[in-house]
């Protein structure tokens, strides 16, 4: 399992393993994105690491929604329409990529993929962290992340 830097952590073993793969792809997209959009071999190279990076996304949006189900959190319907949101936005950017049109310079693309993605983990997600791991009936069932688990 993968391990996430610390300060990512939202103390959920199982969702920090995922964040830790997203942040990798995210990455991955910032480093190639870097590079000047105003070739086609630079859009196709984005596109590509976009891509990968929205698949990622919505397979994990998907997992951390049952795992929301499953721990009977209340503000389920606002987070899945946070993550339709989100991953609306890396879908219309992965479009203009591939359209080889975008007015966006690399250096903001990125800034935005960054800010909005790291901030769901940060804000939203960090919030049903809090919530499930206070509930008695989690005990046992969900695993800590050792650093977190720490804080308690
Ligand atoms: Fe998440
Ligand atoms: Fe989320």
């Amino acid at each position: 399992m993968r391990t996430i830097d610390p300060k990512y952590s939202i103390g959920i073993d199982e969702m920090d393993a995922q964040h830790a793969r997203w942040i990798e792809l995210i990455e991955e997209f910032r480093s190639v994105g870097s590079e000047r959009l105003l070739e086609p071999a630079g859009f196709d190279a984005a596109a590509q690491a976009l891509e990968q990076l929205l698949n990622y996304t919505r397979s994990h949006f998907a997992s951390e929604e049952r795992f929301l189900v499953t721990h009977e959190y209340p503000d389920i319907d606002a987070h899945k329409l946070r993550h339709g949101e989100l991953a609306a936005v890396v879908e219309q950017l992965l479009e203009e990529l591939r359209a080889h049109k975008t007015n966006t310079t690399p250096l903001k693309l990125n800034l935005m993929i960054t800010i909005w993605l790291m901030e769901h983990i940060m804000g939203e997600d960090d919030r049903y962290a809090r919530f499930i791991l206070k509930r008695p009936i989690s005990t046992g069932t969900v695993k800590r992340t050792l650093q977190f688990a720490k804080k308690d």
